[in-house]
Parts: structure tokens; sequence; C-alpha cells
């Protein structure tokens, strides 16, 4: 276990922004993280996972702790059931193929969604009509202040729309170690109800799907829509979809009666922001090397050397934008560091 200083963190984040670390240093075993953490309790210390959700704007002035926690086991099945404990630094997509290789079915719809194990639970990472708190039985984690050891279950978690406990009451205190999943074994649920996925299905003449079908038509769906960050450095969606309450929504929608919504409950609609930076003319534009992906408008890239701070701005003045067009605030999905 080395600490490194002045560590460049450029393959470290997925947007590919060059941006150094004080100090840096991997963990791969839960005790030598209580390890570093004993050793390092004064210093300020910043928590890496896969850097996929994350816009570096400045260095980092902390020492920089980045799991890379591996393994996945079975811990418990039955005959219908499988609990899989998976650890914090296992890549997502390589830990979704491989739990589609035994057939446990669950995760089929959140493949190919950028990150490690570990951050999953943090925003309750979802797509094409599933969310991981659909799955998730419970996660261990470390207390970074006293190093012990606590089991947060799925009550626990407080999980929302890309929301939970992690980034609210808990926020910066503790760092997920694992995750333990529980799947199907047989009778699997398929969810097709995500429009996208039902068209291509139909287009590769399925209609009685797999969970693996699934898997490769949300595969598809991605891959057609979202840019890969290791040809183009992104951050998936850099924003969340705005929810705004009926009453406000049906004076907007009066104005602007294309724009599309969800309905989320009895009193608030979810309004796709992709939708919104697409109308005020966003999509597919460039500022230098920052810019709106022309698939995918919730999506902004690095075409090679932008900065964070670039970025940064072309964010702000998107939400300017929308907010001065729509009335409709919109809020960064990323962290902003
Ligand atoms: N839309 C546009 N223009 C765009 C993008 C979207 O008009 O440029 C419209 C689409 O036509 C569609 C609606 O917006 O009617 C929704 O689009 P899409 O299905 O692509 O989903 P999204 O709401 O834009 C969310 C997640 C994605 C996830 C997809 C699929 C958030 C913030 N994003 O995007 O998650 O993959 O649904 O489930 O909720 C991520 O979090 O990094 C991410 C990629």
């Amino acid at each position: 276990m080395e600490i490194l200083h002045n560590f460049s963190l450029k393959n470290y984040n997925t947007f590919g922004i060059e941006a150094n670390a004080k100090q840096f240093i991997a963990v791969h075993s839960v005790s030598e993280l209580k390890n570093v953490l004993e050793q390092n309790s004064t210093e300020k210390k910043f928590i890496l996972g896969g850097g996929s959700n994350m816009l570096l704007t400045k260095d980092v002035d902390a020492l920089v702790i980045h799991i890379d926690l591996k393994g996945k086991k079975v811990i418990q099945e039955n005959e219908d059931f499988v609990w899989i404990e998976c650890q914090a630094g296992e890549n997502w997509h390589e830990f979704v193929l491989w739990t589609l290789e035994q057939n446990f079915g669950g995760l089929e719809n959140m493949s190919l969604i950028p990150g490690n194990v570990g951050t999953t639970p943090v925003q309750n990472i979802g797509a094409y009509g599933a969310e991981i708190k659909d799955s998730f039985v419970s996660c261990e984690a470390v207390k970074i202040e006293n190093q012990e050891t606590k089991t947060f279950l799925k009550e626990d978690c407080q999980f929302g729309y890309r929301e939970s406990i992690f980034k609210n009451q808990v926020k910066d205190q503790y760092i997920i170690t694992s995750v333990v999943f529980k799947l199907t074994k047989r009778n699997h649920t398929i969810n097709t109800s995500y429009g996208d996925i039902l068209t291509e299905l139909n287009k590769n003449n399925i209609s009685n799907p797999t969970i693996k079908d699934v898997s490769n038509a949300v595969i598809a769906i991605r891959k057609s829509k979202l840019p890969d960050p290791k040809e183009l450095g992104n951050s998936g969606s850099f924003f969340k979809n705005p929810i705004v309450s009926k009453t406000e929504f049906e004076k907007i929608h009066q104005k602007f009666p294309e724009m599309k919504f969800y309905d989320i409950s009895e009193t608030e609609v979810k309004v796709p922001a992709g939708w919104l930076i697409e109308q005020a003319g966003f999509k597919g534009k460039r500022f230098g090397d920052a810019g709106i992906h022309k698939n995918q408008a919730l999506v902004l890239v690095n075409y090679g050397n932008a900065t964070g701070q670039e970025i940064l701005a072309v964010s702000k003045d998107i939400q300017q934008t929308i907010l001065e067009t729509f009335g409709i605030p919109i809020e960064a999905e990323v962290n902003v560091i």
C-alpha cells in the first residue's frame, strides 16, 4: 500500500478530465481500507469508485481513496432465488453479464450502466423500467470516522428517484464496501414496459424474450443513444429529469402542448430533461471541446481536452435557458467537484 502524490485522475473519471489528486491510494480489501482511514484520520478524504458520476472542476486537495475491492459470491439460495454478495469495486456491467450467464434475473434492464457496484445504491441507479432498489437486499459500509462496519438494509436506505440516504442524512460518512442482491433463478419477471425495449425486441422478431434478450435489447438501445465513455468522455445523464407539481405543470403544458411528461404520483409529473434541452436547441452543439451529445441531449460530452470548468459553464448555460424558456429548474445529477 503506497500513497502516491500529485496523481493524475484522468483515467479515473469517465469524463476524461485532467485533474490531480494531492494524494492517491487504491485499496483492495476492507482491512486495507480501515488501515488507511485510521492512519490518515486527520487528512481530508475523497472516496473514488468508478468515477462515472462526477465532474472534476479542479484538482482534488485531499487523499483520494480508490475503492478497488473485487469478488462476488452466492451467499444463499433456494429453488427460486439466489442472494449474491458483490464487492464494491466490481464493474457494474461485468457483474450484470456474470449474473445473466448463470441465468439469474433482475438486473438485465440495467445492462451497460457505467460505474462500479459500490456506488449503485448511492443514487439508486436505474434504467429502462428498473431501479437497483428492486433487487437490493443490503449493503455493508465502513464509517469513515471510526472504521466501524455497518449493514444497511433496504428499508434503511430511503431509496427514491436517483436518491438514497447516502446522498442525504449520512452523506460523506460511510464507504460502501459490498452489496447483496436478491435475484430470480426461475420464473423471471420480464420487464419490457419501457417502450424502446419492445420496439427493439420486435425489430428482432422476439416475442417471448429471455432475460438475456432483454439485456441485449437494452445494450442495443444504449449503444445507439449513449456515447461509450472509452470513446467520448461523458458521465451519462448530466441532469435529473425534473419533477413538477401537476398544478404548475398544467400552466406550462398550456403554453407547450407538445411537452412530454410521465405521471409519477397523484400530484406530480416528471418531465424528460432531454426533451427540454433538445427543444431549447442545445442537442449536438459544441463549445470548444465541451458539448451536448447528438443522440441524447441529457448527456454532456468531452471531445478531448475540455476542462471541468468548461463543461460546468455549458451546464449552467443550459440550466439558465431551460428556466427562462419553460420556467422549470433542472438539477445536475452528477457530483460537481
Ligand atoms: N428526449 C428528447 N430528446 C433527447 C433525449 C430524450 O426528446 O435528446 C425525450 C425522448 O424522446 C423520450 C424522453 O425524452 O420521450 C425520455 O428519453 P429516454 O428514454 O432516452 O430517457 P431519459 O429520461 O432521457 C432516463 C435516465 C437514463 C436512462 C434512461 C432509460 C435520468 C436522469 N436518466 O433518461 O439514465 O438510461 O432514462 O431508462 O433519469 C443515467 O442516469 O446516466 C442514464 C443514462
